[in-house]
């Protein structure tokens, strides 16, 4: 596990935007795993700037998402299908049909998993996953406690992570109280992973997932066993 500490929140999204591009450049139909929240925000900003300069060029990248909440439509402002589209994909040339987000109102939700799981198969796995991390350590929605071999599934959201997230909507009660999203398995099966924590109130849980012991009560503490791991961190607020 590479283990870097960035010096504010404008250089870990440089960093992290660093990491993306690199493998674009590499591999310039590669598919990145995204993540949506507050962390990745800067990160997606800095993408758009490269692009607009003519450093990247997105048109062969493919993009699977980690999760969404259950109930919520692709055109609601809450959908973090919607949060890609305006904070990435409406301004970069990446071709629509090459982004894929889990469905949160498929009517057959068990399919909606499975189908998200072979999509991913059929795109030949992921490149490079992006992920944040909640405060109870969860990465995409895979809350302390469940299994870690679960694939894509829908989860029950616990109470601090409906608390963090209500920033987004108008109330506690108005924030979803289930999502779907891609399981711990499908995440260790990334190729490489990069990890953004920041602010002061990240400092434990990284430090637990870290250096504590491997547990489903931490799921982030997983990527201790996975080959190819960066996490960049700023605790400063
Ligand atoms: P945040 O969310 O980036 O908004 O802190 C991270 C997460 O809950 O995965």
């Amino acid at each position: 596990m590479k283990y870097i500490e960035a010096k504010n929140y404008n250089d870990l999204s440089r960093k992290a935007a660093n990491i993306l591009s690199a493998q674009v450049i590499l591999k310039p139909d590669a598919v990145l795993g995204l993540a949506t929240g507050s962390t990745p925000i800067g990160t997606y900003k800095q993408l758009i700037e490269w692009y607009e300069k003519g450093d990247i060029d997105f048109s062969g990248v493919r993009t699977v998402n980690l999760d969404e909440y259950v109930g919520v439509t692709p055109d609601d402002p809450h959908s973090y299908r919607y949060f890609m589209n305006t904070n990435l994909f409406d301004h970069v040339n990446i071709k629509k049909s090459n982004t894929n987000v889990p469905s949160g109102t498929a009517v057959d939700m068990e399919k909606e998993c499975e189908r998200y799981n072979n999509l991913i198969s059929e795109l030949g796995g992921i490149d490079l996953q992006l992920l944040g991390i909640g405060h109870n350590g969860h990465i995409g929605f895979n809350e302390p406690g469940q299994a870690f071999e679960k694939m894509t599934h829908i989860v029950e959201l616990g109470e601090s992570t409906r608390e963090a997230n209500k920033r987004f909507f108008d109330s506690y009660d108005a924030v979803p109280h289930y999502a779907i999203t891609m399981g711990i398995k499908a995440i260790m099966q990334a190729r490489k992973l990069v990890l953004i924590a920041n602010g002061s109130d990240k400092e434990e849980i990284i430090k637990k997932a870290i250096y504590g012991p491997v547990t489903p009560e931490v799921p982030a503490s997983i990527l201790q066993l996975h080959p190819d791991v960066t996490v960049i961190c700023c605790f400063k607020d």
